[in-house]
């Protein structure tokens, strides 16, 4: 049964059982613990915990998923996908154990022409957690799973939480069993290869603390209602119903395997293990590559940008180790494209934009590969130069750390050259590496741990945003915290986080920086805002320090927003629609937004696109915008629902999350129609002149334009108006001639230079000239050689041989010319007609003496050239040409 089909079941089954549909969310889901999304409940959490009340009871879904902590283990185990797809069934406080046992038994059982997976009752095994009677009760009387099936598992193995504090409850897991000739006897609980995990039913009910590992935490007590959450791995079933050994070899992986032995020439399954290990990783890594950048990742050296870069590396290396040495990439990507847009139709969408980004990264990883190998050279040479023969694990970790060189890449380049590689001292340094990102990572825990003290604010609904009319209003303190704990009041110096019931000032979001401003009461106790934060989407929380006074829980207040500082913000986040408006007419629909900032005085704004803007697509958007301005174009705001504001052709930004209630933000009609939660100017002619500043790369194939608005706008234009006078008056010159006077310097200049280089050849050739005075005589040739002043190149020398050439074209001569320019060694050998009849070939008389001077070259029997890199052996060279001529 082909993956897609066995999405289809799983969705219809759970359609069937009254159940939502609802589509994967994207993988990049806001959660501050989360690279990526990493199971199917995880759009849901709100739901479990009862921050959101869920609009259905039931839903399924087949859930887009990215787990990359055993990226190692990738290829080597059979069942290890870094991307996979997690197919669900939720309840919300709806139906519990009995039916969630019961819809997964049918769904694997029922026969195929049932719409089931037919799947042999005899072989599955469920597990239950150890003092879970009743899951084992329903399992054993109400399904009828004989009790020597059913096994019972602690903490460990069956009770889930998504691994930090949130929702969590004892777990229920259905295992298949492969049969004796993948291990032992005996149940999940003896072996786990044999007996493979499917299916992971959660009665989630309560809500975990902190603490370490998948025991160490406490259970803080139930959730406010009873849920379902279940996870099917996708992959796993299907590489049981298509009966192949590993998840690598299923229909929508092995095509991929396929290919890459077509592009390297090597056979999946011919060549040994570790070829073997290769192909999956390439398979499984630019399946998970391409799902993640139709997401919006791009490569980069951090965060999630980092694990795509890890991935496409690695499949770039394996391609290599299995021999092949053309770009690869494009292929591979376009395959992975084909394979999985049937389920997920906006990969093709984005199939250019996924093989440029993809491209990129390989080209630029050729380029490293290249740098980081001359780095490998120095490091080898140092260590033979040191009589040593192992090549120091500090070496080894700075191309591992620096030019992302694989340790297996050093090892193998240290065996060609005949050395060793410190291993321990490299895992050491990694070893202290990952300690300093798990103390990274722990910290960014600590700060979720906080987010419990705002649990009670969430619970109490959303604070109020005045802010969209007006800029001062009146409120009531609801909370103080101070490091991580709710405090009752706070006097001047100290920093604290504020709640109030309502606010005037704007939470960074969509691209726009909070608000400055100010927190006051009617007896003198002043606040000023540093930021605002959402916390949970709806609770506003301002970063404050206590000028002056004291405040207190339940304090009445008046929250100001700083207005010159609004008023730029609205300028910048204007002015950021319009520049979008109008890079969108001159590129084309397919330069999607990437990303944008803006605050006062400044914005830029990221895009998709695959090469850089030209001057004239820079000064048309210039254009455009300023024209936008300078129409005055009303900006109205509306909210609407989300199926309306985008048939009415708003733009959105994909993978983000809205609501089904959107705000929609239209300038000039048609001209921007944007879903935004932002402040904007009243009119577009307050945003002021749009300077487009510079246009730039932001990683493969996103690009990034900034501008100035408003005064800053103004400055800018006026500094760079400063410069040109400075220009014009010491060009002496008005400054409209400024660009015609700098072009005749330039071309002074280059006159100059090139008179120079006659001089030096004339120089070089007088120079030249006495060595046929010096020419010996050998075997009746004439030998005309030495080695000429230092710079010249080797079309200098060519040009000197051929002239030296010409002063003895009637005698059986060899003319050969050495100069050392740089750490080059450049050389040109020439023959008379005469010495060709004599046997005499330039081509191979450079061939002979390239290596006395460790280089290469070659030519035509009349004339060659070649370069070397040691000076030091000119002398022995000329001896040698000698040598061959006389030895003919
Ligand atoms: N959330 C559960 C898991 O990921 C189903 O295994």
């Amino acid at each position: 049964m082909q993956t897609h089909e066995i999405r289809k079941r799983f969705l219809d089954h759970f359609i069937r059982a009254g159940h939502t549909e609802v589509p994967s969310a994207s993988l990049l889901l806001d959660d501050p613990n989360l690279l990526f999304v990493n199971a199917g409940m995880v759009p849901f959490k709100p739901y479990f915990l009862g921050d959101q009340t869920a609009p259905y009871d039931r839903a399924t879904s087949v859930q887009k998923c990215v787990r990359t902590l055993d990226i190692e283990e990738v290829g080597i185990t059979t069942r290890h996908n870094t991307f996979f797809q997690m197919a669900g069934n939720f309840s919300f406080g709806d139906y519990f154990k009995r039916e969630a046992i019961s819809f997964a038994w049918t769904l694997l059982t029922n026969s195929v022409d049932d719409g089931g997976y037919g799947i042999d009752p005899e072989r599955l095994w469920p597990t239950v957690y150890v003092d879970d009677d009743e899951a084992e009760r329903i399992w054993r009387d109400e399904i009828g799973v004989p009790a020597e099936r059913i096994q019972r598992r602690g903490l460990k193995d069956n009770y889930w939480s998504m691994g930090v504090p949130g929702p969590c409850g004892p777990c229920s897991e259905i295992f298949y069993d492969r049969g004796p000739e993948y291990g032992a006897e005996g149940g999940p609980e003896v072996d786990e290869d044999r007996y493979i995990e499917i299916w992971n039913l959660v009665f989630m009910e309560n809500i975990r603390g902190e603490g370490g590992g998948k025991e160490g935490y406490e259970i803080l007590g139930p959730l406010p209602k009873k849920n379902i959450d279940t996870g099917m791995g996708i992959e796993r079933v299907a590489c049981l119903l298509q009966g192949v050994d590993n998840v690598y070899e299923t229909d929508l992986c092995r095509p991929i395997i396929d290919l890459a032995s077509e592009l390297t020439g090597r056979g999946y399954g011919a060549g040994g293990n570790e070829d073997d290990v290769r192909f999956r990783v390439i398979a499984d890594h630019a399946r998970t590559a391409v799902m993640l950048i139709g997401d919006g990742v791009v490569p980069s050296n951090d965060g999630r940008g980092y694990v795509l870069r890890r991935l496409l590396r690695r499949v770039v290396r394996s391609v290599r180790l299995l021999g092949a040495s053309d770009p690869t990439m494009g292929a591979i990507v376009d395959a992975v494209v084909d394979l999985m847009s049937p389920a997920y139709p906006e990969l093709a969408q984005q199939r250019e934009h996924i093989v440029s980004v993809s491209v990129g990264e390989e080209t630029s990883f050729a380029k490293t590969l290249a740098a980081g190998s001359k780095l490998f050279s120095e490091a080898a040479d140092a260590t033979k130069a040191g009589g040593q023969s192992t090549i120091s694990g500090s070496d080894a970790f700075a191309l591992h750390d620096t030019y992302g060189f694989p340790i297996d890449l050093t090892l193998e380049m240290a065996a060609e050259a005949g050395l060793a590689v410190d291993r321990e001292g490299f895992t050491e340094l990694m070893a202290e590496q990952r300690s300093r990102a798990k103390a990274d990572a722990t910290s960014r825990k600590a700060s979720h741990a906080d987010q419990t003290v705002y649990r009670e604010f969430l619970d109490r609904g959303p604070t109020m945003f005045t802010g969209f009319d007006e800029l001062v209003s009146e409120a009531r303190v609801l909370g103080l915290i101070a490091g991580g704990e709710r405090v009752r009041s706070a006097v001047p110096g100290t920093e604290l986080e504020v709640i109030l019931d309502r606010s005037p000032l704007y939470a960074e979001a969509g691209g726009q920086m909070a608000d400055h401003g100010s927190i006051t009461t009617s007896d003198g106790t002043r606040l000023s805002v540093r930021d605002v934060q959402k916390v949970g989407k709806q609770v506003w929380l301002h970063r404050v320090v206590v000028d002056e006074g004291e405040i207190a829980e339940g304090d009445r207040v008046l929250a100001a927003v700083d207005s010159a500082w609004r008023h730029g913000a609205t300028q910048g986040h204007s002015g950021t629609h319009m520049v979008h408006a109008a890079l969108r007419q001159v590129l084309g629909p397919t330069a999607t937004q990437a990303g944008s900032l803006n605050r006062p005085g400044y914005l830029r704004f990221d895009f998709h696109a695959s090469s850089g803007l030209t001057d004239d697509q820079r000064a048309r958007i210039e254009q455009i915008s300023n024209e936008a301005v300078e129409a005055n174009y009303e900006v109205n705001t509306f909210e609407t629902d989300l199926a309306k504001a985008k048939a009415m052709g708003a733009m959105a930004l994909f993978g983000e999350n809205y609501g089904d209630r959107v705000r929609v933000v239209e300038i000039g009609g048609p001209f921007s129609m944007e879903l935004c939660g932002g402040t904007h100017v009243g009119a577009s002619a307050q945003i002021g002149p749009i300077t487009v500043i510079g246009e730039s790369s932001v990683g493969s194939g996103v690009r990034r334009v900034e501008a100035y608005v408003g005064m800053d706008s103004f400055r800018y234009l006026s500094k760079e108006r400063a410069l040109m006078a400075g220009l014009a008056s010491s060009l002496k010159v008005p400054s409209d001639q400024v660009p015609g006077r700098v072009e005749q310097l330039v071309a002074k200049l280059r006159d100059a230079e090139k008179a120079l280089d006659s001089v030096k050849a004339e120089q070089a050739r007088s120079a030249v000239s006495g060595l046929i005075d010096q020419a010996q005589t050998i075997g009746g040739t004439l030998v005309v050689s030495g080695r000429v002043g230092d710079g010249v190149d080797a079309n200098g020398l060519r040009t000197l041989v051929s002239d030296l050439r010409g002063k003895v074209a009637d005698r059986d001569a060899v003319i050969a010319l050495f100069s050392v320019a740089g750490d080059k060694v450049p050389f040109a050998v020439g023959t008379t007609a005469a010495a060709r009849d004599a046997g005499l070939k330039a081509g191979d008389l450079v061939r002979e003496v390239a290596p006395v001077v460790a280089g290469r070259g070659g030519g035509k029997p009349d004339l060659a050239q070649g370069s070397g890199t040691d000076a030091a052996g000119i002398d022995a060279a000329l001896t040698r040409l000698r040598d061959v001529v006389g030895g003919r």
